[in-house]
């Protein structure tokens, strides 16, 4: 059992969205809690008020967590999101506060890569774009060239941004299905990781010029913003395949469904959009791209994972409990 002393006990700490309940009642043993399970979205003011009086912050990407935020609420010491990107959070401005923030990294990597693989797929076999046909009673004979699209076995992978993510999904384009794979990332990685990836380095030309399926995987920062424009989807081959499941800021949309409309590339799958959850509307009108919500973590195992990591963050930067002095993630 904890010893509950009286300074930790009166901490009052904001779960801001809905997460799973038995895992927000762990923070009930050390904190005052105050959680959302009606799962609210916060405009700025609710959550500026929301978090009067609280010392800690589980926060998912949905929350802007900046400078205004901060100055209304000085008494915030710690901000764990549970979420590997952390483009919502004003990092610098935390640190300048003292504020810990904290994400979850590693326990979701192999569930968004298995994720970012099967809509790369689906991007390239016409999955979604097929069953729609089906459900709406268009099927009516077999034929030669119905939904053709280009093979994923043998063809050349490119990844953007070669972080945990983009390496799992390398590790399973080379040795699962026999892709060539080549990256571009801000910096090389170490031989010895290239090798058990079965990756090789490319300039950004090369990996646009080469690449049959490129997955952006690069994380949004001012310098990632509309990473692949206009410009770069005409460098690509028009059977290529573009996947972002990374942040959607790097992919400028509208450039996307215009090239997509006039056959620049053949097909792309996004789980992340910008500006979600609105989607741009001519990506909705489309067919030759998958769309999905936001999803690529969403094992239940993977968002359990999430959700206890980033209470244990909570816990471990407040100071309390078994944790106390793990430095965070
Ligand atoms: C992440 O962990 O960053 C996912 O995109 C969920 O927000």
């Amino acid at each position: 059992a904890q010893t509950i002393t009286e300074e930790t006990a009166v901490q009052k700490v904001l779960v801001a969205r809905a997460a799973f309940p038995d895992i927000v009642d762990r923070l009930r043993a050390h904190f005052e809690v105050q959680d959302n399970p009606d799962d609210e979205v916060w405009s700025p003011e609710g959550l500026r008020n929301a978090l009067q009086g609280k010392v800690g912050l589980v926060a998912t990407g949905s929350e802007r967590i900046d400078e205004a935020l901060l100055a209304a609420n000085p008494q915030l010491k710690a901000v764990c999101n549970m979420a590997v990107g952390y483009n919502n959070i004003d990092v610098a401005a935390c640190t300048a506060r003292g504020i810990v923030v904290t994400n979850t990294p590693d326990v979701l990597t192999e569930t968004t890569a298995d994720f970012g693989f099967a809509l790369m797929m689906a991007a390239a076999r016409r999955i979604a774009e097929s069953e729609h046909y089906l459900r709406a009673g268009k099927w009516t004979k077999w034929r030669y060239d119905m939904f053709v699209g280009p093979d994923v076995h043998g063809a050349t992978l490119g990844i953007l941004g070669m972080g945990r993510i983009g390496q799992a999904i390398a590790r399973r384009g080379a040795h699962g299905f026999g892709m060539k794979v080549i990256y571009h990332n801000r910096s090389r990685l170490p031989e010895t990781t290239e090798a058990r990836c079965g990756a090789r380095y490319v300039d950004k030309a090369t990996l646009l010029r080469e690449a049959d399926h490129l997955v952006i995987v690069v994380p949004y920062s001012p310098s990632s913003h509309h990473a692949i424009g206009a410009v770069e989807l005409a460098q690509m081959k028009r059977t290529a395949t573009l996947t972002n499941i990374a942040r959607g800021g790097v992919v400028d949309d509208a450039a996307l469904a215009q090239a997509l409309r006039d056959g620049l590339i053949a097909a792309a799958g996004l789980d992340v959009f910008e500006g979600e959850p609105q989607v741009h509307p001519h990506l909705l009108t489309v067919p030759n791209v998958v769309l999905t919500p936001h999803i690529a973590s969403a094992s239940v195992a993977t968002r359990r994972a999430m959700a206890n990591l980033a209470v244990d963050n909570l816990i471990a930067a407040l100071g309390c409990g078994p944790d106390a002095g793990r430095p965070p993630t």
